[in-house]
């Protein structure tokens, strides 16, 4: 699938997630549209900048976490716009030698991504639909850069959440945990209702109908069921912010339920 030829009025037609996240994380790569729509989620939910930031932390951890295990192959599903300690910074930091797959559905996310890793020989961008996870697997970009018989690093980080429908995003899970090789991690982040107002939760999803990412979020129990099939790594799954804080003053971590997201990664050890 290629839509990078789409023109600009269509693209700034709608508000979409990726633009409104870059937004939330103080970024410049967002247009009117999603700047409007994200003002209104603050008004709904005036935690989502804390969300934001919390969930790059935890992605930043989640990686170094993965290298420290030897993994030196990530598939990055729903990878957004780049921004401050991008995937493939932080794992070639601790080995210049890992590989990178970005995949992204958003045409603005790939270009950017794409102009990013331009001169970088490990890691590529490509425009996929995390839905269809065989096709992503079979993508040339992915077995030029990523040999599939050897364990790598799946990033679903703040991606299924935009999977309103039950059976496309654990079928999205469960598949590419069948496909990858044993000792491959899976690494999730989910926006959670557990610890938000009813009245925030259906505005926030009301706001999100309305952009190209209709967005859901989910309950402890369904985030939990993502990981059927694989060995959790401890903690297991908690507030974004206690996943393996590294200094007692991290965001949040003496206010996790405020970063609204549950976080695991598993280990798929057969
Ligand atoms: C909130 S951003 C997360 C970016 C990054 N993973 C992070 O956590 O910082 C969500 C991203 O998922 C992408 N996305 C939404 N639905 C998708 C789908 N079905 N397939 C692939 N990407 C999708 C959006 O375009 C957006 O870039």
């Amino acid at each position: 699938m290629d839509g990078n030829e789409k023109n600009i009025d269509e693209l700034t037609a709608k508000p979409n997630a990726a633009r409104m996240y870059d937004y939330y994380l103080g970024g410049a790569n967002n247009f009117g549209v999603d700047r409007e729509a994200a003002e209104r989620i603050f008004e709904a939910c005036p935690d989502a900048r804390l969300f934001a930031l919390t969930n790059r932390a935890f992605l930043r951890r989640a990686v170094r976490f993965l290298t420290e295990q030897g993994i030196d192959q990530f598939l990055d599903v729903g990878s957004g716009i780049p921004t401050v300690g991008n995937v493939h910074e932080v794992a070639q930091k601790a080995n210049p030698n890992a590989r990178v797959v970005y995949v992204d559905i958003d045409p603005v996310a790939v270009s950017y991504s794409q102009e990013l890793l331009e001169g970088n020989a490990n890691a590529s961008a490509i425009r996929a639909d995390a839905r269809h996870p065989k096709l992503i697997l079979a993508h040339p970009e992915v077995r030029r850069l990523l040999d599939l018989s050897r364990p790598l690093g799946v990033l679903l980080v703040a991606v299924l959440h935009f999977i309103p429908d039950d059976g496309e995003a654990y079928a999205t899970v469960k598949t590419l945990r069948g496909e990858v090789a044993p000792g491959s991690y899976i690494a999730i982040s989910h926006a959670t209702h557990e610890s938000m107002p009813l009245e925030a939760v259906k505005k926030g999803e009301e706001i999100y109908s309305r952009t190209t990412n209709p967005a859901r979020a989910r309950s402890r129990s369904e985030i939990e069921r993502f990981f059927d099939g694989l060995a959790l790594v401890e903690p297991g799954v908690v507030y974004a912010p206690l996943w393996r804080p590294e200094t007692p003053s991290d965001l949040l971590v003496d206010q996790p339920e405020r970063s609204q997201s549950l976080v695991g990664v598993g280990l798929k050890t057969v």
